[in-house]
């Protein structure tokens, strides 16, 4: 089988600001600096997987405009393949408008543009590909139907899924037997399970509960706390990665952890492992301002 990987997902152009806080309602602040930056969950995840040297289509929808110019840009000098792009002029591609704090933390409002057109047709158009990948991750900024057709037909033909419930979203309880790897973060288990996830203690109980709902194999993303794995024989907690350096921006650390999760079970990682090597590649990418462009290559994984 061969190794290669298949994302569906969206690209946004990412409007940054950085300051002091995130502004709260009603407050006007004068910040530190603006940049506009690659972004968007699924092309974030796609760019990691290219960078960490693996073979990864990306299926999505982009405008024809300077955004969709980005989009082509930094997917084909980074090597992610670009054939399950669809340049459609009906609408702009996204954007997204970041607040970061200093401490690195984020506030982010999505628009999704032209990708909210992509359509079950696209995934058809795209079933060689899918055909051939040994692995489908895809997270939920697309419409929802179209997440679950993609994980059908990823499930017909043998491939192992992720699924990154990011933002979250409901999800019919028909679709969770297709999910092999559900990978929320605390919020988004907060969501799922309709109550508070406070403290450590409190994940061996979210994991099961998350089982009993179908998933197969829970991994939950805890930010600088690590990650907590879950299936039906095995429970743990991954440490933090301990970095050298500070972190700037937490933007997209969640897309890195899947790209990268990803990118090490397809080449045949033990699950353990694959955690471990995405916590490590997800923390140092914190330590740069922006979301794709903040992306460690295989090169500064190895040599961190
Ligand atoms: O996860 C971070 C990403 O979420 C950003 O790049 C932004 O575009 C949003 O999609």
């Amino acid at each position: 089988m061969s190794n290669s990987i298949t994302v569906l997902g969206i690209f946004v152009a990412d409007l940054c600001f950085k300051g002091k806080n995130i502004p709260r309602v009603g407050e006007t602040q004068i910040g530190d600096n603006f940049k506009i930056n690659p972004g968007g969950k699924g092309s974030n995840q796609a760019i990691t997987i290219a960078k960490l040297e693996g073979d990864v289509n990306f299926i999505t929808r982009i405008g024809e405009d300077e955004y969709g110019k980005m989009a082509l840009e930094i997917h084909r000098s980074n090597g992610v393949k670009v054939d399950g792009v669809i340049k459609d002029s009906n609408k702009p591609t996204g954007v997204a408008g970041i607040f970061i704090d200093e401490k690195g933390n984020n506030s982010i409002n999505v628009i999704p543009g032209v990708a909210n057109n992509i359509s079950k047709k696209d995934i058809d158009n795209n079933l060689d590909n899918l055909k051939k990948s040994k692995i489908f991750l895809t997270q939920l900024e697309i419409p929802i139907e179209v997440n679950m057709y993609a994980l059908d037909k990823a499930k017909e033909n043998n491939c192992i899924t992720i699924l990154n419930p990011a933002p979250a979203n409901i999800i019919d309880k028909q679709y969770f037997k297709l999910i092999d790897y559900f990978t929320p973060n605390e919020t988004e288990v907060e969501f799922y399970l309709n109550r508070k996830i406070d403290k450590i203690e409190d994940l061996n109980k979210a994991g099961n509960d998350l089982l009993n709902l179908g998933f197969k194999n829970i991994i939950i993303t805890l930010g600088e706390k690590g990650a907590y794995f879950k299936s039906e024989n095995e429970e743990y907690l991954v440490d933090e990665y301990r970095l050298k350096n500070k972190v700037i921006d937490t933007t997209g650390a969640g897309d890195v952890f899947n790209g990268a999760f990803a990118c090490a079970l397809a080449n045949n990682k033990k699950i353990k492992d694959a955690i471990i090597f995405a916590n490590k590649v997800a923390a140092i990418s914190t330590t740069k301002l922006g979301a794709a462009n903040s992306i460690p290559t295989l090169d500064q994984v190895n040599s961190n």
